[in-house]
């Protein structure tokens, strides 16, 4: 192999430790970087920037030592060379976790979560690599669906770093923002505002927590506070039953977001509710005088929903409430293809996930 394309292979095997990825995901690519087999090489590599390294201060334990395990055994069933150190880490860790049990029992999990432009991409020339670090629940199953990462909201951040112009000087506003990634790519890409808003209020504290980590100034309920901080997001609690017209008649985003909001049938007409009220277009004060040469400039708000249909009733539920209320849903999924900034996140399945933009008519 080509010493670029071991170095290439070196770095997306870090990026996948860094993110969290499945230990299988891990593997695999550490096999990759082997050329086959995890390699003394590739092991000296994982010590020295994978499992020696910790996001934002904090380590992963259990995560770790899974990986550490997971390794050792696969070599040693192919016959062969683990590296001495290898064995060691192993061992202090094993140590470690005798002398402190609880050291492997956290709720959450920090990823680093990198975006990596590709030298033959031309959809966002200008895109630096972007990393968000992020708390999400350690098991998915037993924390709230905002504290994990979904792929919608990889798609949907990945869609707005390569098409910026569409979201820069706007006024962003994401519905069900979980743990927040989006938010931290519309800050990236300038955008004027950003209101990241969720219904669950252990997922509102970890969203807030995270924009933190992030070196992002978090407003609420007092963002006036704020006004002197260039990157700042507004982090709000909206729950799409219990919002009233008045609250969202106080907030006119150019752009609404939304990554994997639609899943239950339950919530389905009050999201469309929201929707349809934050997409009006009558009182829109947005950039409508065509006098600008931005060719994103348009006539009302959009709404950008990123999803993965699970259960085919509950989308045609939501397509026929949307049509109800006037609201028009493309699926631009196919034209508006995001770049492939995560080429080292074996787990996202880009191809699940579809792009909808939706516009009302009244
Ligand atoms: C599947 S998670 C997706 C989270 C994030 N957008 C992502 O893709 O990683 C759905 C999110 O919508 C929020 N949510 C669900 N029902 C809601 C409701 N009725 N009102 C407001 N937020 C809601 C949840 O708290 C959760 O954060």
């Amino acid at each position: 192999m080509a010493a670029q394309d071991t170095a290439e292979q070196l770095l997306h095997l870090k990026l996948a430790f860094l993110a969290g990825e499945p230990p299988a995901s891990v593997l695999s690519l550490a096999r990759k970087a082997g050329e086959g087999s995890i390699t003394p090489h590739v092991q000296h590599f994982l010590l020295e920037n994978c499992t020696s390294t910790n996001v934002e201060g904090r380590q992963n334990c259990t995560y770790t030592t899974t990986i550490l395990k997971r390794i050792i055994a696969e070599i040693e069933l192919s016959s062969g060379i683990v590296i001495d150190e290898l064995y060691e880490e192993f061992a202090q860790r094993m140590l470690s976790k005798a002398k402190d049990p609880l050291l492997n029992k956290a709720d959450y999990i920090y990823k680093e979560i990198s975006f990596l432009p590709s030298s033959d991409d031309n959809t966002s020339p200008g895109l630096v690599s972007m990393v968000a670090r992020l708390s999400c629940s350690s098991n998915m199953l037993e924390g709230d669906t905002g504290c994990s990462l979904w792929p919608s909201s990889l798609f949907l951040s990945e869609f707005i770093l390569s098409y910026p112009k569409i979201f820069s000087k706007k006024c962003c506003l994401e519905l069900g923002s979980g743990v927040g990634l989006v938010g931290i790519c519309l800050n990236h890409i300038a955008a004027s505002k950003v209101i990241l808003t969720d219904g669950d209020s252990s997922t509102l504290t970890n969203m807030k927590e995270n924009m933190e980590l992030n070196n992002l100034c978090v407003g609420g309920e007092h963002p006036k506070l704020l006004d002197e901080c260039t990157n700042k997001v507004e982090c709000k609690y909206l729950s799409w039953e219990e919002v009233s017209e008045s609250d969202l008649g106080g907030c006119q985003p150019d752009i609404v977001l939304g990554a994997d909001i639609i899943y239950d049938p339950i919530c389905v007409p009050h999201l469309v509710r929201v929707l349809s009220t934050m997409l009006r277009r009558d009182g829109y004060q947005g950039k409508t005088n065509g006098t600008s040469s931005d060719e994103f400039v348009t006539e009302g708000p959009i709404a950008y929903i990123a999803i993965v249909v699970r259960n085919v009733d509950t989308f045609n539920c939501f397509g026929k409430a949307a049509a109800d209320a006037k609201l028009s849903v493309v699926n631009i999924t196919s034209n508006a293809a995001p770049a492939n900034f995560l080429p080292y996140m074996l787990s996202y399945d880009r191809s699940s996930v579809q792009l909808l933009r939706i516009t009302s008519s009244s």
